[in-house]
């Protein structure tokens, strides 16, 4: 069933209650996900975006009940990533000749999905669309928001940016709003998205935010393609992007290790009990990797000022967990984080070693060389550690 956003506007979506795992396994949605698809009754019938896939059946059996079908003037597809377009095949049977408006690299993305030719319109950042009664979609290029094709599109007199991606949220709900739903979970799920999709394009966003203030758009709803509208102090999204995208970090350290005996766990206890001692205030997050969600370990880390690595020496590297983590953060970007490894070896002690280079090689900066313990800590050894703590807190502050 639609629900209204505003006038003529409905959301047409799907609500994913049991999603827990996006972008195949890589990403956790512990509170599900919503594929939000638009559609817009003016003079012309426009819609915006469809489902994934699986839903398609779904999504082209209950479309009907909203709009007849033939009455479909133009599809709009603002990113073509197939969480959004999964339901294209099946709706472009029933409307073969119907424009598909999505930016220049939407149509080869489009292709390589699904390779079919539709009657593509490609479009440029303000292009426009008349859809009567004085409206009209306009379109702003967006890309690597977070895709390349990705753009956003705007209604005119509504006042809605349709802006895909940017300022979504994983978050099933069935309340239309964002004023409506938990304010935690809400935004819990929005800073996690920006972590760990959209921050490694922070500088596009920052640039984007630019563009769409020199726009002078007035913009009262946003209607992002996943979780729930913005329609209230919408500035309170547009603000936090500006600050996610801009070295984002508040007083936090992020503590992420994996441990085979106990001895990097041991190390990691340690230090985090020297920088409480030398700072009272900071938000301590300690997470194991074999325990903890690599997304919420990344988000937490995203969130710092500064964050420690550790693992022991295993085969002269760092264990597979941690170097999959590195990987990670090579690809997300993040800004403005100081950095260190800690480990535990029984022999050479490279993993400490390669974890701290790997940070330096990536963009993190080390604070120092870190710090690595041969066999179990003994109490001295703790000590050591705890001191290391200490030090460290007082190097990030
Ligand atoms: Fe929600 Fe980039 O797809």
């Amino acid at each position: 069933m639609s629900k209204k956003i505003k006038n003529n506007v409905y959301s047409v979506g799907k609500v994913d209650w049991e999603l827990r795992r996006f972008h195949g396994d890589e990403l956790s949605t512990h509170h599900g996900s919503t594929y939000n698809s638009y559609l817009i009754k003016e003079q012309k019938t426009v819609l915006i975006d469809t489902v994934w896939a699986p839903f398609s059946a779904e999504f082209m059996r209950e479309l009907p009940a909203e709009v007849e079908l033939s009455r479909i003037d133009a599809v709009v597809i603002n990113h073509a990533e197939i969480d959004h377009s999964g339901a294209i095949v099946d709706l472009m049977q029933h409307l073969p000749d119907v424009p598909v408006y999505c930016s220049h690299n939407g149509v080869k993305s489009l292709r390589g999905h699904f390779h079919k030719d539709w009657n593509f319109k490609p479009v440029r950042t303000g292009d426009r669309l008349d859809i009567g009664n004085g409206k009209q979609l306009m379109f702003i290029e967006a890309p690597m928001l977070h895709w390349p094709d990705t753009m956003f599109t705007y209604l005119t007199q509504d006042n809605i940016l349709f802006s895909n991606d940017a300022f979504g949220q994983h978050l099933a709900t069935d309340k239309i709003f964002a004023d409506l739903v938990d304010q935690h979970s809400l935004w819990k799920e929005a800073i996690k998205y920006y972590a760990n999709i959209i921050a490694p394009w922070s500088k596009l966003v920052d640039s984007k935010l630019r563009e769409l203030k020199s726009l002078d758009l007035p913009i009262d709803i946003i209607c992002p393609s996943h979780g729930a509208c913005w329609r209230k102090d919408i500035h309170k999204i547009i603000d936090a992007y500006a600050l996610w995208a801009n070295g984002y970090r508040e007083d936090r350290i992020t503590i992420a290790y994996d441990s085979m005996w106990g001895a990097t766990r041991a190390m990691a206890e340690a230090i985090a009990k020297g920088i409480r001692e030398a700072d009272s205030e900071v938000v301590l997050a300690v997470h194991s990797l074999a325990k903890s969600d690599k997304n919420d370990v990344m988000t937490d880390i995203f969130r710092s000022k500064a964050f420690l690595l550790g693992s022991p020496s295993h085969n002269k590297c760092a264990l597979a967990s941690v170097g999959a983590l590195l990987e990670e953060l090579r690809g997300l970007s993040f800004q403005g984080k100081k950095a260190a490894a800690f480990g535990s070896y029984g022999w050479s002690g490279e993993g400490q070693v390669r974890l701290n280079s790997i940070l330096k090689e990536i963009g993190y900066e080390c604070v120092d060389d870190g710090i690595r313990n041969m066999w179990q800590p003994s109490d001295a050894d703790l000590a050591r550690c705890v001191e290391y703590g200490r030090k460290f807190a007082l190097k990030v502050q």
